[in-house]
């Protein structure tokens, strides 16, 4: 398992040997480098500039909306995905926060109109990716949402951010820490979503662990297939 990881060990005692096998092997070790230690994927705080100024702080903070209102596949599948424009005008048929309608608020038009030229377009809003790790690496949501890791545990306080940033260091190390001792992050089934949810006395994690045989793998083929 995981030999192309060690290439950068034979890399140099095979030297001599100029072979198209290990053009390969620099090449990956290059694309490994290159990706797995881009500042996307272990740079807490990275926050790239999208092309909506749509705020979790006021959707989901402020609002109250639910986070799989939106990101509805999560606890069905590897990824969350990212709403279709058709999901934001679930409400902005009716809500345009126009200039006219919220003095206090003269900027509000020009942010949701890009939202309304996707409608009208059928063109996608390209939304740029915040968490992104290495393809060498697997990961999935519904493997941790039914199992009891909430949202907050991995994205921070989405719901007082502005704009969405990474708050976790996404690294190997920081998924075994967990993967090694689960308990502590673990909570009700129907609070995974919501963030202000705090451990009390009602809820005991390693009854919870028990009762659901709670053990995550920390075999390398469990991240690494
Ligand atoms: C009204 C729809 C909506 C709701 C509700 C919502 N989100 Fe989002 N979310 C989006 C959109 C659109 C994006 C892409 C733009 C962005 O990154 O801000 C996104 C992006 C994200 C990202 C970053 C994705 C990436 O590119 O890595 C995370 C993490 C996230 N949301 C978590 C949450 C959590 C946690 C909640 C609940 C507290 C939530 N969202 C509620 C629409 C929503
Ligand atoms: C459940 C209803 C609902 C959904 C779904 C929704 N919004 Fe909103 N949105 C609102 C409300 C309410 C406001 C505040 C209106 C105001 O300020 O007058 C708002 C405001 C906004 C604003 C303006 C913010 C500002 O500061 O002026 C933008 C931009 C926006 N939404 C984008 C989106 C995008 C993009 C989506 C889809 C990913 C989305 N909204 C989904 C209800 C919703
Ligand atoms: C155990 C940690 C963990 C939990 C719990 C978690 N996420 Fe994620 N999330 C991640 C990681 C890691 C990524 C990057 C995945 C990748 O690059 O393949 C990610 C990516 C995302 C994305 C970007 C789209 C995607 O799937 O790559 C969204 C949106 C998101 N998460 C929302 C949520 C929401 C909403 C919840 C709670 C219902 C949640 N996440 C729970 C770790 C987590
Ligand atoms: C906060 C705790 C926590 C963090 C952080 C975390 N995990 Fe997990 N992970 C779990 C729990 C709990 C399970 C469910 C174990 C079970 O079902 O017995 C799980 C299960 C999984 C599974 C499914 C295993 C299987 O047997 O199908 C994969 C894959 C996985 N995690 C990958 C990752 C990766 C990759 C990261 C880091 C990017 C990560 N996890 C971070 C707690 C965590
Ligand atoms: C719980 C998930 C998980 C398990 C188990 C796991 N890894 Fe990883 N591994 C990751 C993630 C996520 C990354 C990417 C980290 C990043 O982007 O910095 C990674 C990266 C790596 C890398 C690239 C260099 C580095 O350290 O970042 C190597 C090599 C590696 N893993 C080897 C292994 C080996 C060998 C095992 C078994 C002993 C293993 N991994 C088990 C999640 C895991």
């Amino acid at each position: 398992m995981n030999e192309p990881f060690l290439f950068p060990k034979w890399v140099d005692g095979l030297k001599p040997v100029v072979g198209a096998g290990l053009v390969c092997g620099v090449l990956y070790v290059v694309v490994v480098v290159t990706f797995g230690f881009a500042p996307t994927a272990t740079d807490v705080g990275y926050m790239p500039t999208q092309p909506v100024p749509y705020s979790h702080a006021l959707h989901a903070g402020e609002l109250g909306i639910d986070c799989m209102y939106c990101h509805n596949t999560v606890d069905r599948t590897a990824h969350a995905w990212i709403p279709p424009t058709q999901t934001c005008m679930n409400c902005h048929t009716a809500i345009h926060p126009k200039k006219s309608m919220d003095p206090s608020n003269p900027d509000s038009e020009d942010k949701l109109s890009p939202v309304l030229t996707s409608f009208e377009t059928g063109r996608p809003i390209e939304w740029v990716r915040v968490h992104d790790l290495p393809d060498y690496a697997y990961f999935n949501h519904s493997a941790h949402v039914n199992r009891g890791v909430g949202c907050v545990s991995c994205h921070g306080r989405v719901d007082r951010m502005e704009e969405v940033y990474q708050a976790e260091r996404l690294s190997m190390s920081w998924c075994l820490d967990c993967h090694r001792d689960p308990t502590p992050f673990l909570r009700p089934l129907d609070q995974i979503t919501n963030m202000e949810w705090k451990p009390d006395g009602d809820f005991d994690p390693a009854t919870f662990a028990k009762q659901h045989d709670i053990r995550p793998s920390t075999d390398c083929s469990t991240c690494h297939r």
